[in-house]
């Protein structure tokens, strides 16, 4: 298999610093410290774009909460749209009934993945149920999802970095980037 290229190559512009997503992520973590004052709650990442965020957003929490993963699959390797299907992955080993449940998510796209994912977690019977998502990509939605918490609204462009990846890779850069999809080519 070849090595991907250095992220420079690729790179078409930084879209969101380092210093204004901590910032951000900081000001969300206030946001839902106040909204859930006296509650405990259960944080869910979606694996795998979300780990970044989910790791510095606990960080800015000072209520009580737990965390559970799950992974679904929507794009598969060199695809840039998500189809209508999410096929689950590895599902959470914890129960959410009566829980308050707040679903981290690195972009919200098309939205087909959140509103799979919803339907599902609903089904269980959460004290409440809501998303926190670090990218809003509007522009490109096509299942409707509510969305409690935002971070930044993007355009629709592809990006790369802070958990997000171009198939597999770049996902530790610490800013989010714009892809020049012009300059890269899938691994065959
Ligand atoms: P949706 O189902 O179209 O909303 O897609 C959601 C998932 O697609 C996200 O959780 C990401 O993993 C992935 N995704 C969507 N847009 C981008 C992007 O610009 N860069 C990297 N991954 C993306
Ligand atoms: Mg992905």
């Amino acid at each position: 298999m070849q090595a991907p290229p250095p992220y420079k190559e690729l790179l078409a512009e930084v879209l969101i610093t380092e210093e204004q997503l901590q910032k951000r992520i900081a000001e969300l973590g206030s946001e839902i410290s106040r909204d859930y004052q006296g509650k405990e709650i259960l944080l869910i990442c979606i694996l795998r774009g979300g780990i970044m965020f989910l790791t510095d957003l606990m960080r800015q929490l000072t209520i009580p909460h737990a965390v559970d993963f799950m992974a679904v699959s929507s794009y598969g390797t060199g695809a840039r749209e998500s189809s209508g299907q999410v096929r689950i992955n590895m599902d959470l080993s914890m129960d959410i009934k009566d829980r308050h449940v707040l679903l981290v998510e690195d972009i919200v796209d098309s939205g087909n993945t959140i509103a799979s994912v919803l339907a599902l977690l609903e089904s269980r019977q959460p004290a409440s149920l809501k998303v926190c998502t670090l990218l809003d990509k509007a522009e490109a939605r096509k299942a409707e999802v509510p969305i409690h918490y935002t971070g930044f609204h993007i355009p629709a462009k592809f990006v790369f970095g802070y958990g997000l990846d171009l198939d597999e890779y770049y996902r530790n850069l610490p800013f989010i980037g714009v892809v020049d999809l012009t300059k890269y080519s899938p691994p065959k």
